[in-house]
């Protein structure tokens, strides 16, 4: 099995999805600030002390364990406006052994409820299932992250278990809800995703 992944832009209709660039650490920052209510509510590392230096630091380790084939995470972009940062998402292996992934993602605030991240999430489970040749994909969801819910549920994920107290997030404990995604219903799925123009 290869650790290697092509580096090359993955397109949906309206996206364009591709690794991240040392310049990225502007466009990130500026996205990540101007979302950070949001994303503190559900993700640990979006903290108020949120500074530059972790975006570099992020940027840096993703460069890196896209070169190690352990993590891939791509920035999200307009076709239209590609110097935007319109948010993240990421698949990684969570077990090589048994293939299989995880997938993450959020979206900037002033552009979310346009379905960017249900067509991000789509071509990026192509990736996993195609390209990765991953046999199951899932998602952990916050409990109450309703619209995170609401895309696992367009996407055909099933809904699986509960993780108590899975991530600390400030002074919180959150319950994760897990969520998955098999190949074979994938290949199911994946004809609605057409038909939607996600893919
Ligand atoms: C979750 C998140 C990534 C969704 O991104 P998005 O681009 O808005 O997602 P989509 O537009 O593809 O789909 C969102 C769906 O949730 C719905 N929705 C939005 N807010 C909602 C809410 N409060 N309650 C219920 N549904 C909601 C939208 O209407 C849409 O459903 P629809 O297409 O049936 O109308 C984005 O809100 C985000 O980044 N949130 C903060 C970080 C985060 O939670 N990341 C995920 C961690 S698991």
């Amino acid at each position: 099995m290869s650790n290697e992944l092509s580096q090359h832009p993955r397109f949906t209709p309206r996206l364009v999805l591709r690794p991240f660039r040392r310049r990225d650490v502007g466009p990130v920052h500026e996205a990540v600030l101007s979302s950070l209510a949001d994303l503190a509510r559900w993700l640990p590392w979006a903290a108020k002390d949120y500074s530059r230096t972790v975006t570099h630091q992020f940027v840096r380790d993703s460069i890196g364990a896209w070169g190690d084939g352990r993590a891939f995470d791509f920035a999200i972009r307009a076709r239209e406006d590609p110097d935007r940062h319109l948010g993240n998402v990421s698949v990684w292996w969570t077990s090589r052994t048994n293939r299989t992934g995880e997938i993450g993602y959020w979206v900037r605030s002033d552009m979310t409820s346009r379905g960017l991240c249900t067509e991000a999430t789509a071509r990026i489970l192509q990736v996993g299932f195609e390209e990765l040749d991953m046999h199951r994909v899932t998602l952990r969801i916050a409990v109450g992250n309703d619209a995170s819910e609401r895309v696992a549920q367009k996407l055909g994920f099933v809904e699986e278990g509960l993780l108590r107290d899975e991530v600390k997030v400030g002074a919180v404990w959150l319950d994760h809800t897990v969520w998955g995604i098999l190949e074979r219903e994938w290949r199911v799925e994946r004809a609605r995703y057409e038909a939607e123009a996600w893919g």
